[in-house]
Protein backbone atom coordinates (compact mmCIF):
# COMPACT_ATOMS: atom_id res chain seq x y z
CA UNK A 1 0.00 0.00 0.00
CA UNK A 2 1.23 3.31 -0.84
CA UNK A 3 2.64 5.00 2.31
CA UNK A 4 0.77 8.67 1.95
CA UNK A 5 1.91 10.19 5.11
CA UNK A 6 5.36 9.39 4.08
CA UNK A 7 5.25 10.85 0.63
CA UNK A 8 3.84 13.95 2.15
CA UNK A 9 6.87 14.10 4.77
CA UNK A 10 9.07 13.64 1.59
CA UNK A 11 7.64 16.07 0.00
CA UNK A 12 7.81 18.72 3.08
CA UNK A 13 11.14 17.99 3.69
CA UNK A 14 12.98 19.08 0.75
CA UNK A 15 11.22 22.40 1.30
CA UNK A 16 12.03 22.49 5.52
CA UNK A 17 15.35 21.94 5.32
CA UNK A 18 15.97 22.46 9.47
CA UNK A 19 13.70 19.52 10.50
CA UNK A 20 14.56 15.50 9.48
CA UNK A 21 12.35 13.91 7.64
CA UNK A 22 11.19 11.53 10.20
CA UNK A 23 10.47 14.45 12.36
CA UNK A 24 8.16 15.70 9.96
CA UNK A 25 6.40 12.75 9.97
CA UNK A 26 5.86 12.56 13.11
CA UNK A 27 4.01 15.78 13.34
CA UNK A 28 1.66 14.96 10.80
CA UNK A 29 -1.77 14.24 11.81
CA UNK A 30 -4.97 12.41 10.37
CA UNK A 31 -7.58 15.49 11.17
CA UNK A 32 -10.66 14.08 13.19
CA UNK A 33 -12.95 15.96 11.29
CA UNK A 34 -13.06 15.43 7.21
CA UNK A 35 -13.28 19.43 6.30
CA UNK A 36 -9.98 19.94 7.62
CA UNK A 37 -8.48 17.36 4.66
CA UNK A 38 -7.17 13.81 5.06
CA UNK A 39 -3.65 14.58 6.34
CA UNK A 40 -2.68 17.83 7.97
CA UNK A 41 0.54 19.84 9.68
CA UNK A 42 -0.40 21.94 12.43
CA UNK A 43 2.18 24.72 11.39
CA UNK A 44 2.50 26.15 14.95
CA UNK A 45 5.19 23.16 15.54
CA UNK A 46 7.61 24.72 13.34
CA UNK A 47 6.91 28.06 14.17
CA UNK A 48 9.75 28.96 16.85
CA UNK A 49 12.33 27.13 14.87
CA UNK A 50 11.55 28.80 11.48
CA UNK A 51 10.30 32.28 13.06
CA UNK A 52 7.19 32.79 10.77
CA UNK A 53 4.08 32.70 11.85
CA UNK A 54 2.12 29.12 11.86
CA UNK A 55 -0.05 30.40 8.63
CA UNK A 56 3.08 32.11 6.62
CA UNK A 57 4.62 28.53 6.82
CA UNK A 58 1.34 26.81 5.62
CA UNK A 59 1.15 29.30 2.93
CA UNK A 60 4.39 28.51 1.45
CA UNK A 61 4.54 24.46 2.21
CA UNK A 62 1.07 24.52 0.18
CA UNK A 63 2.97 24.45 -3.29
CA UNK A 64 5.37 21.72 -2.20
CA UNK A 65 2.69 18.93 -1.98
CA UNK A 66 1.70 18.00 -5.53
CA UNK A 67 0.86 14.37 -7.16
CA UNK A 68 -2.06 13.50 -9.34
CA UNK A 69 -3.49 11.52 -6.50
CA UNK A 70 -3.84 14.93 -4.28
CA UNK A 71 -7.33 16.53 -4.54
CA UNK A 72 -6.36 20.09 -3.25
CA UNK A 73 -4.18 21.34 -0.09
CA UNK A 74 -5.82 24.47 2.02
CA UNK A 75 -3.72 26.76 4.40
CA UNK A 76 -6.02 27.41 6.92
CA UNK A 77 -5.90 28.82 10.85
CA UNK A 78 -1.98 27.98 10.91
CA UNK A 79 -3.05 24.26 9.40
CA UNK A 80 -1.96 22.91 6.05
CA UNK A 81 -4.82 20.60 5.02
CA UNK A 82 -4.21 17.84 2.42
CA UNK A 83 -7.13 16.18 0.73
CA UNK A 84 -6.58 13.35 -1.21
CA UNK A 85 -8.10 12.42 -4.39
CA UNK A 86 -10.99 10.00 -3.46
CA UNK A 87 -11.49 8.10 -6.70
CA UNK A 88 -7.67 7.24 -6.35
CA UNK A 89 -7.55 6.16 -2.66
CA UNK A 90 -10.39 4.33 -3.17
CA UNK A 91 -9.13 2.35 -5.54
CA UNK A 92 -5.49 2.02 -4.22
CA UNK A 93 -7.61 0.96 -0.50
CA UNK A 94 -9.03 -1.56 -2.10
CA UNK A 95 -6.60 -3.18 -4.65
CA UNK A 96 -4.22 -3.52 -2.01
CA UNK A 97 -6.31 -5.19 0.80
CA UNK A 98 -7.80 -7.23 -2.05
CA UNK A 99 -4.43 -8.72 -3.16
CA UNK A 100 -2.64 -8.99 0.18
CA UNK A 101 -5.87 -11.28 1.62
CA UNK A 102 -4.79 -12.60 4.93
CA UNK A 103 -1.36 -11.35 4.71
CA UNK A 104 -3.31 -7.61 4.59
CA UNK A 105 -1.40 -5.54 6.94
CA UNK A 106 1.66 -8.04 7.41
CA UNK A 107 5.86 -6.26 6.61
CA UNK A 108 8.82 -7.65 6.72
CA UNK A 109 10.39 -5.14 8.83
CA UNK A 110 12.06 -7.10 11.42
CA UNK A 111 13.14 -9.71 8.80
CA UNK A 112 16.54 -11.31 10.42
CA UNK A 113 15.79 -10.41 14.00
CA UNK A 114 14.83 -12.54 16.78
CA UNK A 115 12.37 -11.66 19.74
CA UNK A 116 11.91 -13.82 22.83
CA UNK A 117 8.79 -13.59 24.49
CA UNK A 118 8.49 -14.94 27.68
CA UNK A 119 4.71 -14.70 28.59
CA UNK A 120 2.13 -16.80 30.56
CA UNK A 121 4.44 -18.64 32.84
CA UNK A 122 2.61 -20.08 35.72
CA UNK A 123 3.06 -21.70 38.61
CA UNK A 124 3.44 -25.17 39.27
CA UNK A 125 0.66 -27.01 41.68
CA UNK A 126 -0.65 -23.76 42.21
CA UNK A 127 -4.18 -22.47 40.25
CA UNK A 128 -3.58 -20.47 36.36
CA UNK A 129 -5.01 -17.50 38.06
CA UNK A 130 -6.67 -14.28 35.69
CA UNK A 131 -2.61 -12.39 35.48
CA UNK A 132 -1.62 -15.75 33.90
CA UNK A 133 -4.38 -15.39 31.84
CA UNK A 134 -3.50 -11.83 30.92
CA UNK A 135 -0.15 -12.43 30.23
CA UNK A 136 -0.86 -15.27 28.28
CA UNK A 137 -3.21 -12.77 25.78
CA UNK A 138 -1.39 -9.86 26.13
CA UNK A 139 1.87 -11.89 25.41
CA UNK A 140 0.47 -14.34 22.53
CA UNK A 141 -0.85 -10.85 20.60
CA UNK A 142 2.46 -9.37 20.84
CA UNK A 143 3.89 -13.10 19.36
CA UNK A 144 1.40 -12.70 16.30
CA UNK A 145 2.27 -9.12 15.75
CA UNK A 146 5.74 -9.32 15.59
CA UNK A 147 5.70 -12.46 13.67
CA UNK A 148 3.27 -10.25 11.29
CA UNK A 149 5.82 -7.63 11.12
CA UNK A 150 8.63 -10.72 9.96
CA UNK A 151 10.34 -10.91 12.79
CA UNK A 152 11.60 -14.89 14.45
CA UNK A 153 9.44 -14.62 17.26
CA UNK A 154 10.50 -17.28 20.21
CA UNK A 155 7.50 -17.63 22.74
CA UNK A 156 8.60 -19.01 25.53
CA UNK A 157 7.04 -20.39 28.95
CA UNK A 158 9.09 -19.60 31.67
CA UNK A 159 6.98 -21.77 34.19
CA UNK A 160 7.31 -21.23 37.71
CA UNK A 161 8.58 -24.90 38.29
CA UNK A 162 11.37 -24.51 41.26
CA UNK A 163 11.64 -23.05 44.53
CA UNK A 164 11.44 -23.89 48.14
CA UNK A 165 7.48 -24.34 47.93
CA UNK A 166 7.93 -27.75 46.48
CA UNK A 167 10.06 -28.75 49.69
CA UNK A 168 6.75 -27.91 51.10
CA UNK A 169 4.55 -29.88 49.08
CA UNK A 170 6.17 -33.35 48.98
CA UNK A 171 6.07 -32.76 53.15
CA UNK A 172 2.69 -32.23 53.05
CA UNK A 173 1.79 -34.44 50.39
CA UNK A 174 3.64 -37.48 51.95
CA UNK A 175 1.74 -36.54 55.61
CA UNK A 176 -1.74 -35.46 54.27
CA UNK A 177 -2.19 -36.46 50.41
CA UNK A 178 -2.48 -39.64 48.43
CA UNK A 179 -1.84 -40.86 44.93
CA UNK A 180 -5.29 -41.11 44.20
CA UNK A 181 -6.38 -37.85 45.27
CA UNK A 182 -3.57 -35.85 43.31
CA UNK A 183 -4.48 -37.56 40.28
CA UNK A 184 -8.46 -36.71 40.50
CA UNK A 185 -7.95 -33.68 42.16
CA UNK A 186 -5.39 -31.96 40.40
CA UNK A 187 -4.43 -28.51 40.87
CA UNK A 188 -6.97 -27.94 43.67
CA UNK A 189 -5.70 -31.18 45.43
CA UNK A 190 -2.13 -29.69 45.45
CA UNK A 191 -3.50 -26.31 46.35
CA UNK A 192 -5.22 -28.13 48.93
CA UNK A 193 -1.68 -29.75 50.32
CA UNK A 194 -0.05 -26.65 50.48
CA UNK A 195 -2.47 -24.38 52.57
CA UNK A 196 -2.71 -27.24 54.53
CA UNK A 197 1.12 -27.06 55.01
CA UNK A 198 1.02 -23.29 55.88
CA UNK A 199 -1.30 -23.80 58.41
CA UNK A 200 -0.23 -26.78 59.88
CA UNK A 201 3.46 -25.21 59.87
CA UNK A 202 2.16 -21.95 62.55
CA UNK A 203 1.96 -24.48 65.10
CA UNK A 204 4.81 -26.92 64.42
CA UNK A 205 7.67 -24.56 62.42
CA UNK A 206 9.83 -27.63 62.35
CA UNK A 207 7.90 -28.78 58.76
CA UNK A 208 9.35 -25.57 57.75
CA UNK A 209 12.82 -27.30 58.31
CA UNK A 210 12.07 -30.23 56.65
CA UNK A 211 10.52 -28.92 53.71
CA UNK A 212 13.86 -26.87 53.14
CA UNK A 213 15.90 -30.22 54.03
CA UNK A 214 13.31 -31.64 50.78
CA UNK A 215 14.29 -29.00 48.69
CA UNK A 216 18.12 -28.80 49.18
CA UNK A 217 17.74 -32.60 48.49
CA UNK A 218 16.13 -31.80 44.80
CA UNK A 219 18.44 -29.20 44.12
CA UNK A 220 21.11 -31.98 44.63
CA UNK A 221 19.24 -34.30 42.17
CA UNK A 222 17.70 -36.83 44.54
CA UNK A 223 16.28 -39.16 42.80
CA UNK A 224 12.62 -39.65 45.03
CA UNK A 225 12.08 -35.69 45.68
CA UNK A 226 12.62 -35.37 41.59
CA UNK A 227 10.43 -37.62 40.74
CA UNK A 228 7.98 -35.84 42.86
CA UNK A 229 8.53 -32.92 41.67
CA UNK A 230 8.16 -34.16 37.88
CA UNK A 231 5.06 -36.04 38.72
CA UNK A 232 3.49 -32.60 40.21
CA UNK A 233 4.20 -30.67 37.12
CA UNK A 234 2.71 -33.39 35.00
CA UNK A 235 -0.58 -32.90 36.61
CA UNK A 236 0.07 -29.58 36.59
CA UNK A 237 0.74 -28.98 32.77
CA UNK A 238 -2.13 -31.40 32.11
CA UNK A 239 -4.81 -28.66 33.65
CA UNK A 240 -3.12 -25.74 32.27
CA UNK A 241 -2.89 -27.61 28.11
CA UNK A 242 -6.50 -27.48 28.56
CA UNK A 243 -6.63 -23.51 28.92
CA UNK A 244 -4.11 -22.88 26.29
CA UNK A 245 -5.88 -25.43 24.25
CA UNK A 246 -9.18 -23.32 24.93
CA UNK A 247 -7.77 -19.96 24.19
CA UNK A 248 -5.89 -21.85 21.69
CA UNK A 249 -2.10 -20.39 22.28
CA UNK A 250 1.08 -22.47 21.68
CA UNK A 251 4.90 -21.80 23.15
CA UNK A 252 7.81 -22.76 21.31
CA UNK A 253 9.36 -23.84 24.44
CA UNK A 254 8.71 -24.94 27.69
CA UNK A 255 12.01 -23.94 29.66
CA UNK A 256 10.65 -23.46 33.10
CA UNK A 257 12.83 -22.05 36.23
CA UNK A 258 14.26 -25.67 36.88
CA UNK A 259 15.94 -25.66 33.46
CA UNK A 260 18.59 -23.13 34.73
CA UNK A 261 19.35 -25.43 37.34
CA UNK A 262 22.26 -26.76 35.99
CA UNK A 263 23.65 -22.93 34.39
CA UNK A 264 23.46 -21.19 37.51
CA UNK A 265 27.06 -22.09 38.90
CA UNK A 266 28.72 -20.25 36.20
CA UNK A 267 26.96 -17.36 36.52
CA UNK A 268 27.46 -17.03 40.09
CA UNK A 269 31.37 -17.48 39.33
CA UNK A 270 30.82 -14.63 36.99
CA UNK A 271 29.04 -12.50 39.48
CA UNK A 272 32.07 -13.01 42.46
CA UNK A 273 34.85 -12.71 39.99
CA UNK A 274 33.11 -9.48 38.81
CA UNK A 275 33.07 -8.19 42.35
CA UNK A 276 29.39 -8.32 42.20
CA UNK A 277 28.75 -10.33 44.90
CA UNK A 278 28.46 -9.69 48.71
CA UNK A 279 27.96 -12.06 51.48
CA UNK A 280 25.12 -11.03 54.44
CA UNK A 281 24.78 -13.26 56.88
CA UNK A 282 26.00 -16.59 55.05
CA UNK A 283 23.80 -15.56 51.87
CA UNK A 284 25.08 -13.72 48.81
CA UNK A 285 23.66 -11.18 46.94
CA UNK A 286 23.90 -7.92 44.17
CA UNK A 287 23.82 -4.65 46.42
CA UNK A 288 21.53 -1.94 44.14
CA UNK A 289 21.64 1.03 46.46
CA UNK A 290 23.32 2.99 44.21
CA UNK A 291 20.31 2.66 41.86
CA UNK A 292 17.79 3.17 44.66
CA UNK A 293 16.59 -0.29 44.92
CA UNK A 294 17.06 -3.04 47.57
CA UNK A 295 20.08 -5.66 47.18
CA UNK A 296 18.57 -8.71 44.77
CA UNK A 297 19.76 -12.10 46.85
CA UNK A 298 21.60 -14.90 44.35
CA UNK A 299 22.07 -17.21 46.79
CA UNK A 300 20.64 -18.60 50.04
CA UNK A 301 22.41 -19.51 53.34
CA UNK A 302 21.65 -23.22 52.21
CA UNK A 303 23.16 -22.34 48.75
CA UNK A 304 19.69 -22.59 47.06
CA UNK A 305 19.14 -20.11 44.18
CA UNK A 306 16.55 -17.72 44.16
CA UNK A 307 13.78 -16.45 41.06
CA UNK A 308 16.70 -13.51 40.69
CA UNK A 309 18.98 -16.11 40.19
CA UNK A 310 17.20 -17.87 37.71
CA UNK A 311 16.05 -15.08 35.86
CA UNK A 312 19.71 -13.65 35.34
CA UNK A 313 20.56 -17.12 34.00
CA UNK A 314 18.05 -17.02 31.99
CA UNK A 315 19.18 -13.69 30.21
CA UNK A 316 22.37 -14.85 29.26
CA UNK A 317 21.16 -18.45 28.07
CA UNK A 318 18.60 -16.65 25.93
CA UNK A 319 21.72 -14.39 24.84
CA UNK A 320 23.96 -17.21 23.66
CA UNK A 321 21.07 -19.25 22.59
CA UNK A 322 19.02 -16.97 20.30
CA UNK A 323 21.43 -14.03 19.77
CA UNK A 324 17.78 -11.99 20.46
CA UNK A 325 17.18 -8.27 19.69
CA UNK A 326 15.05 -8.13 22.45
CA UNK A 327 13.63 -10.07 25.30
CA UNK A 328 9.87 -9.19 26.11
CA UNK A 329 8.84 -10.19 29.73
CA UNK A 330 5.00 -9.99 30.08
CA UNK A 331 3.92 -9.90 34.01
CA UNK A 332 1.89 -7.96 35.98
CA UNK A 333 3.51 -4.57 37.37
CA UNK A 334 3.70 -6.34 40.87
CA UNK A 335 6.91 -7.50 39.54
CA UNK A 336 8.81 -3.83 38.28
CA UNK A 337 11.29 -4.10 40.69
CA UNK A 338 12.12 -7.51 40.21
CA UNK A 339 12.78 -7.15 36.51
CA UNK A 340 14.60 -3.80 37.46
CA UNK A 341 17.26 -5.28 39.24
CA UNK A 342 17.29 -8.62 36.87
CA UNK A 343 18.58 -6.09 33.97
CA UNK A 344 20.61 -3.85 36.05
CA UNK A 345 22.17 -6.82 36.98
CA UNK A 346 22.97 -7.84 33.65
CA UNK A 347 24.19 -4.38 33.08
CA UNK A 348 26.52 -4.42 36.09
CA UNK A 349 27.52 -7.60 34.62
CA UNK A 350 29.00 -5.55 31.36
CA UNK A 351 26.40 -6.87 28.83
CA UNK A 352 25.29 -3.48 26.57
CA UNK A 353 22.63 -5.69 25.61
CA UNK A 354 20.88 -5.46 28.88
CA UNK A 355 18.88 -2.57 27.49
CA UNK A 356 17.15 -5.05 25.18
CA UNK A 357 15.60 -6.91 27.77
CA UNK A 358 12.29 -5.50 28.26
CA UNK A 359 9.41 -5.72 30.90
CA UNK A 360 5.98 -5.64 29.86
CA UNK A 361 3.59 -5.14 32.80
CA UNK A 362 0.30 -4.69 32.75
CA UNK A 363 -2.33 -4.36 35.57
CA UNK A 364 -4.86 -6.27 37.49
CA UNK A 365 -7.72 -7.41 37.05
CA UNK A 366 -10.71 -7.75 39.29
CA UNK A 367 -14.39 -9.81 38.56
CA UNK A 368 -16.66 -7.11 39.27
CA UNK A 369 -15.54 -5.66 42.35
CA UNK A 370 -14.09 -8.82 43.66
CA UNK A 371 -10.15 -9.50 43.73
CA UNK A 372 -9.32 -12.88 42.45
CA UNK A 373 -6.21 -13.40 44.51
CA UNK A 374 -4.92 -17.07 45.10
CA UNK A 375 -4.53 -16.95 48.61
CA UNK A 376 -7.69 -18.24 50.50
CA UNK A 377 -11.01 -18.09 49.50
CA UNK A 378 -12.36 -16.15 46.41
CA UNK A 379 -10.33 -17.93 43.73
CA UNK A 380 -12.29 -17.59 40.69
CA UNK A 381 -10.55 -20.26 38.30
CA UNK A 382 -9.60 -19.66 35.20
CA UNK A 383 -10.81 -22.78 33.99
CA UNK A 384 -14.63 -21.98 35.29
CA UNK A 385 -14.32 -18.54 33.37
CA UNK A 386 -13.99 -19.56 30.21
CA UNK A 387 -16.45 -22.27 30.44
CA UNK A 388 -19.16 -19.77 31.81
CA UNK A 389 -18.29 -17.19 28.99
CA UNK A 390 -18.90 -19.67 26.42
CA UNK A 391 -21.91 -20.65 28.48
CA UNK A 392 -23.17 -17.43 28.16
CA UNK A 393 -22.86 -16.95 24.38
CA UNK A 394 -24.36 -20.39 24.33
CA UNK A 395 -27.44 -19.17 25.61
CA UNK A 396 -27.72 -16.31 23.87
CA UNK A 397 -27.56 -17.81 20.06
CA UNK A 398 -30.08 -20.30 21.77
CA UNK A 399 -32.96 -17.44 22.03
CA UNK A 400 -31.48 -15.14 19.04
CA UNK A 401 -30.11 -18.12 16.35
CA UNK A 402 -30.92 -21.27 17.80
CA UNK A 403 -30.25 -22.54 13.80
CA UNK A 404 -27.21 -21.66 13.66
CA UNK A 405 -24.78 -24.58 12.15
CA UNK A 406 -21.78 -25.80 14.33
CA UNK A 407 -23.44 -23.44 17.82
CA UNK A 408 -21.18 -25.00 19.86
CA UNK A 409 -17.85 -24.38 18.64
CA UNK A 410 -19.20 -20.83 17.64
CA UNK A 411 -20.39 -20.49 21.15
CA UNK A 412 -16.89 -21.56 22.06
CA UNK A 413 -15.10 -18.94 19.75
CA UNK A 414 -17.30 -15.79 21.03
CA UNK A 415 -17.14 -16.87 24.84
CA UNK A 416 -13.71 -17.33 24.67
CA UNK A 417 -13.07 -14.44 22.27
CA UNK A 418 -15.11 -12.17 24.41
CA UNK A 419 -12.71 -12.88 27.66
CA UNK A 420 -9.62 -12.48 25.78
CA UNK A 421 -11.22 -8.88 23.35
CA UNK A 422 -11.85 -7.90 27.32
CA UNK A 423 -7.99 -8.42 28.42
CA UNK A 424 -7.11 -5.93 25.89
CA UNK A 425 -9.17 -3.66 25.31
CA UNK A 426 -7.79 -0.95 28.01
CA UNK A 427 -3.90 0.22 27.93
CA UNK A 428 -2.43 -2.99 29.58
CA UNK A 429 -1.35 -1.06 32.42
CA UNK A 430 -4.63 -0.59 33.75
CA UNK A 431 -6.84 -2.03 36.11
CA UNK A 432 -9.63 -4.26 34.57
CA UNK A 433 -12.93 -4.72 35.98
CA UNK A 434 -14.23 -7.62 33.89
CA UNK A 435 -18.08 -7.33 34.42
CA UNK A 436 -19.91 -10.09 32.28
CA UNK A 437 -22.30 -7.93 30.78
CA UNK A 438 -19.43 -5.42 29.60
CA UNK A 439 -17.60 -8.49 27.98
CA UNK A 440 -20.64 -10.18 26.26
CA UNK A 441 -22.77 -7.22 24.89
CA UNK A 442 -22.75 -7.54 21.28
CA UNK A 443 -22.91 -4.23 21.23
CA UNK A 444 -20.41 -2.87 22.82
CA UNK A 445 -16.73 -2.41 21.90
CA UNK A 446 -16.36 -6.30 22.73
CA UNK A 447 -14.64 -8.91 20.66
CA UNK A 448 -18.53 -10.41 19.82
CA UNK A 449 -19.69 -6.95 18.64
CA UNK A 450 -16.17 -7.49 16.00
CA UNK A 451 -16.59 -11.22 15.48
CA UNK A 452 -20.33 -10.46 14.73
CA UNK A 453 -19.27 -7.74 12.40
CA UNK A 454 -17.41 -9.86 11.17
CA UNK A 455 -20.01 -12.44 10.27
CA UNK A 456 -22.58 -9.63 8.92
CA UNK A 457 -20.17 -8.95 6.51
CA UNK A 458 -19.35 -12.39 5.53
CA UNK A 459 -23.67 -12.66 5.36
CA UNK A 460 -23.44 -9.99 2.93
CA UNK A 461 -20.42 -11.36 0.66
CA UNK A 462 -22.74 -15.31 0.93
CA UNK A 463 -26.01 -13.53 -0.24
CA UNK A 464 -24.13 -11.79 -3.31
CA UNK A 465 -22.74 -15.34 -4.10
CA UNK A 466 -26.53 -16.96 -4.08
CA UNK A 467 -25.46 -18.48 -0.51
CA UNK A 468 -22.18 -20.20 -0.93
CA UNK A 469 -19.00 -18.85 -0.02
CA UNK A 470 -17.51 -15.60 0.74
CA UNK A 471 -15.32 -14.95 -1.80
CA UNK A 472 -15.67 -11.86 -3.72
CA UNK A 473 -18.29 -12.50 -6.73
CA UNK A 474 -16.89 -12.44 -9.91
CA UNK A 475 -17.89 -8.64 -10.77
CA UNK A 476 -18.57 -8.64 -14.98
CA UNK A 477 -17.91 -4.68 -14.48
CA UNK A 478 -14.99 -2.37 -14.08
CA UNK A 479 -14.23 -1.22 -10.74
CA UNK A 480 -15.44 1.90 -10.04
CA UNK A 481 -13.95 4.01 -6.99
CA UNK A 482 -15.80 6.89 -8.51
CA UNK A 483 -18.64 5.80 -7.33
CA UNK A 484 -17.58 5.49 -4.06
CA UNK A 485 -17.54 8.97 -2.32
CA UNK A 486 -20.08 8.98 0.48
CA UNK A 487 -18.56 10.08 3.97
CA UNK A 488 -19.74 7.06 5.22
CA UNK A 489 -17.84 5.22 2.86
CA UNK A 490 -14.70 7.37 2.95
CA UNK A 491 -14.54 6.89 6.53
CA UNK A 492 -14.46 2.64 6.31
CA UNK A 493 -11.72 3.65 2.94
CA UNK A 494 -9.52 5.38 6.15
CA UNK A 495 -9.97 2.68 8.86
CA UNK A 496 -9.00 0.01 5.99
CA UNK A 497 -5.83 1.97 5.53
CA UNK A 498 -4.78 2.79 8.70
CA UNK A 499 -4.41 -0.88 9.83
CA UNK A 500 -0.78 -1.55 8.56
CA UNK A 501 0.00 1.44 10.81
CA UNK A 502 -1.65 1.00 13.84
CA UNK A 503 -0.04 -2.48 14.04
CA UNK A 504 3.01 -0.93 13.85
CA UNK A 505 2.23 1.13 16.42
CA UNK A 506 1.08 -1.57 18.27
CA UNK A 507 4.28 -3.46 17.80
CA UNK A 508 6.58 -0.27 18.74
CA UNK A 509 4.66 0.59 22.10
CA UNK A 510 3.87 -3.23 22.88
CA UNK A 511 0.41 -2.19 23.33
CA UNK A 512 -2.21 -5.17 21.45
CA UNK A 513 -4.97 -3.02 23.05
CA UNK A 514 -4.09 -0.84 19.83
CA UNK A 515 -4.85 -3.25 17.84
CA UNK A 516 -8.43 -3.90 19.62
CA UNK A 517 -9.46 -0.61 19.46
CA UNK A 518 -8.95 -0.18 15.79
CA UNK A 519 -10.79 -3.15 15.07
CA UNK A 520 -13.45 -1.57 17.19
CA UNK A 521 -13.41 1.60 14.73
CA UNK A 522 -13.51 -0.69 11.84
CA UNK A 523 -16.44 -2.52 12.84
CA UNK A 524 -18.03 1.02 14.16
CA UNK A 525 -17.15 2.82 10.27
CA UNK A 526 -18.47 -0.35 8.63
CA UNK A 527 -21.80 -0.48 10.32
CA UNK A 528 -22.43 2.66 9.37
CA UNK A 529 -21.71 2.37 5.69
CA UNK A 530 -23.88 -0.66 5.90
CA UNK A 531 -26.30 1.05 7.82
CA UNK A 532 -26.11 4.48 4.99
CA UNK A 533 -25.20 2.57 2.03
CA UNK A 534 -27.22 -0.46 0.11
CA UNK A 535 -24.91 -3.06 -1.11
CA UNK A 536 -27.32 -5.75 -3.33
CA UNK A 537 -28.34 -3.32 -5.43
CA UNK A 538 -29.33 -3.48 -8.82
CA UNK A 539 -26.89 -1.35 -10.47
CA UNK A 540 -23.84 -3.58 -11.52
CA UNK A 541 -21.14 -1.34 -10.70
CA UNK A 542 -22.36 0.41 -7.59
CA UNK A 543 -22.81 -3.10 -6.63
CA UNK A 544 -19.73 -4.54 -7.24
CA UNK A 545 -17.74 -1.27 -5.67
CA UNK A 546 -19.70 -1.81 -2.68
CA UNK A 547 -19.66 -5.37 -2.32
CA UNK A 548 -15.94 -5.04 -2.97
CA UNK A 549 -15.75 -2.59 0.44
CA UNK A 550 -17.63 -5.24 2.04
CA UNK A 551 -14.52 -7.91 1.07
CA UNK A 552 -12.12 -5.65 2.22
CA UNK A 553 -13.30 -5.03 5.36
CA UNK A 554 -14.10 -8.71 6.27
CA UNK A 555 -10.15 -9.49 5.18
CA UNK A 556 -8.99 -6.81 7.55
CA UNK A 557 -11.47 -7.84 10.54
CA UNK A 558 -10.16 -11.57 10.27
CA UNK A 559 -6.79 -10.44 10.03
CA UNK A 560 -7.28 -8.09 13.14
CA UNK A 561 -9.08 -10.84 14.87
CA UNK A 562 -6.81 -13.04 14.14
CA UNK A 563 -3.56 -10.96 15.33
CA UNK A 564 -4.96 -10.83 18.67
CA UNK A 565 -6.05 -14.38 19.00
CA UNK A 566 -9.51 -14.42 17.92
CA UNK A 567 -11.39 -16.37 15.34
CA UNK A 568 -13.51 -14.92 13.53
CA UNK A 569 -16.55 -17.48 12.39
CA UNK A 570 -18.38 -16.45 9.73
CA UNK A 571 -21.99 -17.36 10.79
CA UNK A 572 -23.44 -15.77 13.85
N1 LIG B 1 5.97 -17.58 37.32
C1 LIG B 1 5.93 -16.17 37.53
C2 LIG B 1 4.62 -15.78 38.21
O1 LIG B 1 3.66 -16.50 38.16
C3 LIG B 1 6.05 -15.40 36.24
C4 LIG B 1 7.35 -15.59 35.50
C5 LIG B 1 7.62 -14.50 34.53
N2 LIG B 1 8.82 -14.68 33.78
C6 LIG B 1 10.08 -14.56 34.27
N3 LIG B 1 11.08 -14.74 33.46
N4 LIG B 1 10.29 -14.23 35.53
O2 LIG B 1 4.54 -14.71 38.81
Amino acid sequence: MHNYKQRVAHQLSSFIQAVEEHDILALLEYPPNPDMGDISLPCFKLSKLLRKSPQDIANELKETIHGDDIERVDAVAGYLNIFLNRSQFAHEVVNSVLAAGDRYGAQQIGQGRTVVIDFSSPNIAKPFHVGHLRSTVIGNALYRIFAYLGYDVVGVNHLGDWGTQFGKLIVAYQRWGNQQQVETGAIDELLRLYVKFHDEAESNPELENEARAWFVRMEAGDKEALALWEWFIDVSLKEFQNIYDLLGVQFDIFTGESFYNDKMGPVIEELRTKGLLVEDDGAWLVKLDEYNMSPALMLKKDGSSLYHTRDVTAALYRKSHYQFDKVIYVTDYAQNLHFQQCFKIVELMGYDWSKDLIHVPFGRVSLEGMSLSTRKGNVVKLDDLLKQAIAKIQSIIEAKNPHLENKEEVARQVGVGAVIFNDLSANRIKDIVFSWEDALNFEGETGPYVQYTHARACSVLRKANGGEGIDLPEQNVPFAPALLQEQSTSQVLKELYLFTERIEQAMVKLEPSIVSRYLVDLAQAFNRFYHDCPILVDEPELRAARLSIVKCVQITLRNGLRLIGLQSPEKL
